[in-house]
């Protein structure tokens, strides 16, 4: 091994990173190693990927295909959280950045680098999550940012490339910055930070226009213990389901998000997001729980479902309390179990049927109709002293003169 620092760098593939590993190199004098980590997010071929960045001057570049990965460990939890941001955002960008950290992390042990460097720039939450990730698996690992620390913006980039004749695009031609993975995709930036514009037909490409849908398409998924099993029957694995999740909701225009976002750094700003599958997916899995979770503990899992999200959002996957949390949501799980029956159809996925062994719907209860077993009759003791306390509170407020939701005019 030489006796040079050495660097592992989370590269893409596209002009920004492929520029930082000579960037980074006469900027630092370490050796750089590129690492791609495939959580499916398409594209191009990552062998083509690790081959540019061995042309771009990298010493070694690896790709790691941690798809399967990313589905059972990252996608599945976010889905038994019914992991929304704000309530709409499904958690994209948030969910794979621990993942490729873990997978650079290990990159690193494998190479004897001791720093490592990410893309991001200073302004969103993506070089917190990395950050933060790293320092909560590998505390000993320094981490620099080259477009955020090294001045490396895109005019230099492009100036760069052009000169040293790397093998890449450096054309401006898409003005939106895009993330994407099996899980979702989110675009931002360009006309789109006019809150006041319309996306336009471009900005999209895991959906299609839901204005003009195909026939409605009718799908059951089948749910274990939380998570899906299989769909129309079919025993498929996570990522597969979320991936033919991705293709019929994604026909149907299903799971387009355009939402103004707290980002953890303070801005709010305009995101786009299109997320099919996941979508789908946490709308069944809603279902499902209304009728296997006991009521208290559902009401009690919403604000937990609220308060996962918003610490994968901050950056806060590995933390102690995240995993408290899913220590509760697991544990809520074990009656998640039974299928879900939803039509898909222009830009909708709306449950139309449910049914499970565990289910705490009770039909006799439910029933208006004969066959009822519900006693009417101790409705009526247990309002009188479920009521109790307010009529105390009424009474004395007639007391005292404040009385103002008993006068009428
Ligand atoms: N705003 C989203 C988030 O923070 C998406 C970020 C996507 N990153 C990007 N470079 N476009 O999770």
């Amino acid at each position: 091994m030489s006796k040079k620092e050495r660097i592992v760098l989370a590269y893409s593939g596209g002009l920004d990173t492929s520029v930082a590993i000579g960037w980074i190199g006469e900027q630092t004098g370490s050796e750089v190693i590129a690492v791609a980590v495939d959580v499916g997010q398409g594209g191009e071929d990552l062998e083509v990927i690790r081959q540019r960045a061995l042309d771009c001057g990298a010493v070694e570049a690896y790709v790691a295909d941690a798809r399967d990965e990313f589905a059972s460990d990252y996608c599945w939890p976010a889905l038994k959280a019914n992991g929304l941001y704000q309530g709409e955002y499904p958690l994209v960008s948030a969910l794979s950045r621990p993942l490729i950290s873990k997978h650079l992390v290990r990159a690193a042990r494998e190479f004897g680098a001791s720093t490592m460097a990410h893309g991001c720039t200073g302004k969103g939450n993506d070089q917190v999550r990395f950050e933060v990730s790293f320092t909560s698996i590998a505390p000993d690992l320094n981490c620099i940012a080259p477009v955020r620390d090294l001045a490396l913006t895109r005019d230099v980039a492009i100036d760069y490339a052009n000169k040293h004749k790397l093998p890449i695009e450096t054309t401006k031609n898409n003005p939106f910055s895009i993330d994407q993975n099996v899980w979702g995709r989110a675009i931002e930036t360009g006309f789109l930070e006019d809150l006041w514009n319309a996306p336009t037909k471009d900005v999209y490409s895991y959906t299609d226009d839901p204005t003009y849908p195909p026939l409605p398409d009718e799908v059951i998924i089948t749910f274990q213990e939380g998570v899906p099993v299989a769909i129309d029957g079919q025993e498929l694995t996570p990522l597969e389901i979320i991936q033919e999740l991705n293709r019929r909701a994604g026909a149907q225009g299903i799971g387009r998000i355009d939402m103004v976002e707290d980002r953890l750094v303070g801005i709010k700003s305009r995101e786009i997001y299109e997320a099919p599958g996941a979508m789908t997916l946490i709308t069944a899995h809603q279902a499902l729980e209304n009728l296997t979770l006991e009521r208290e503990q559902a009401r009690f899992k919403r604000s937990v479902d609220n308060r996962w999200a918003e610490l994968v959002y901050d950056a806060q996957w590995f933390s102690p309390l995240k995993k408290s949390l899913d220590a509760f949501i697991d544990h809520t799980q074990q009656y998640v179990s039974g299928d879900i029956r939803m039509t898909l159809h222009g830009g909708r996925a709306t449950v139309n049927g449910r049914r499970s062994d565990e289910s705490l719907y009770d039909f006799n209860l439910a029933t208006y109709e004969t066959g009822d077993t519900y006693d009417q009759s101790h409705s009526r003791g247990f309002i009188e002293i479920y009521g109790m306390t307010a009529k105390l509170a009424a009474a004395r407020d007639v007391r005292f003169g404040k009385d103002e939701d008993l006068a009428i005019d």
